[in-house]
């Protein structure tokens, strides 16, 4: 496995598997990595022949007073990682090489970043689509591999290719969770051992949503205040408790056939972000 830091190396290296006419799959990231990121690539891995895996901390996608400075760089563990998961090739550009210039040129999505992250993270959507668009322009996958766990990004870059005919398909892969729920997160190593404790109050005010819809439920607004009182802890402030519609985004009065329920709360500091899909005809299944 290799690693390279230019746009011309990779795009060299990929070459050769283009013209074989191999498959090649792509699974962005910010490095960091943990089984959340290796259940992508494992996927990746199983069904393309050349797998990119990129690590880039991108700094057009965080704000102001944001953790880009602080936010986790463990190129060398992550490296090993890949390797033994089984991916061909990472990209690990400097912001230098993925920006030479100041970038004129921007991709907005529009309407879906205004709810959720997007409200208290304005801008970020639109660098996550900017990177996303020059990953896929640069490694041209056949597949790019993201994450339920970040639930509205995923709508977003789905949206994006299918909007701009963008010439791949997006394959989501389910949240992967330590044993008590948390989902898995590079910001979670930012947790002290007693908020790392308090941090499972997302998952299980989901798992309080899930139950009473399963009872019956069906009244978001009885929903959401169900679901704040697993927030009510010492140093832990909820951002967002959302009920919304999978594709539009747009909130829900009532649970529909399909509800994404989504949630985000600062623990301690740290800022985390959960969900999970309600689909009525499948109830058990699901959720
Ligand atoms: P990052 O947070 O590193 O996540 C990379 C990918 O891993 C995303 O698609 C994310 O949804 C997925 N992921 C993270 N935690 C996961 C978990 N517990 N289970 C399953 N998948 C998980 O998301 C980004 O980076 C960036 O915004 C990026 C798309 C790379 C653009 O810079």
């Amino acid at each position: 496995m290799d690693i390279v830091n230019t746009v011309a190396e990779v795009r060299q290296k990929i070459k050769a598997a283009r013209f074989a006419a191999k498959f090649i799959g792509l699974v962005p990231t910010m490095g960091a990595l943990h089984a959340g990121h290796g259940s992508l690539i494992t996927r990746a891995v199983t069904e393309c022949d050349t797998v990119v895996v990129s690590i880039f901390v991108n700094p057009t996608q965080f704000g102001p007073g944001e953790d880009l400075d602080r936010y986790p760089r463990t190129l060398e563990t992550d490296a090993k990682y890949c390797e033994k998961l089984g991916a061909s090739l990472i990209f690990a550009p400097s912001p230098e090489a993925m920006y030479p210039q100041p970038q004129l040129a921007w991709v907005d999505v529009e309407t879906l970043p205004e709810g959720l992250c997007g409200a208290s993270r304005p801008g970020h959507f639109r660098g996550v689509t900017t990177v996303c668009a020059k990953l896929f322009n640069i490694v041209q996958p056949d597949f790019a591999y993201f994450g339920q766990k970040d639930a509205q990004q995923a709508v977003l870059i789905q949206r994006m290719v299918r909007d701009l005919n963008l010439p791949l398909e997006i394959r989501l892969c389910p949240i992967v969770r330590e044993k008590d729920g948390l989902a898995l997160s590079s910001r979670n190593r930012y947790l002290s051992q007693s908020e790392r404790k308090k941090a499972v109050c997302l998952f299980q005010s989901l798992q309080r949503c899930r139950q009473l819809v399963e009872g019956g439920q069906r009244d978001v607004s009885v929903l959401r205040k169900a679901m704040a009182e697993s927030f009510a802890l010492p140093e832990v402030s909820i951002e967002y408790i959302e009920i919304v519609d999978p594709e539009t985004l747009q909130e829900q009065s009532e649970i529909q056939d399909r509800s994404l329920v989504a949630v985000a709360a600062r623990v301690g500091a740290t800022r985390l972000i959960d969900n999970i899909e309600i689909d009525l005809s499948n109830l058990q299944e699901k959720v």
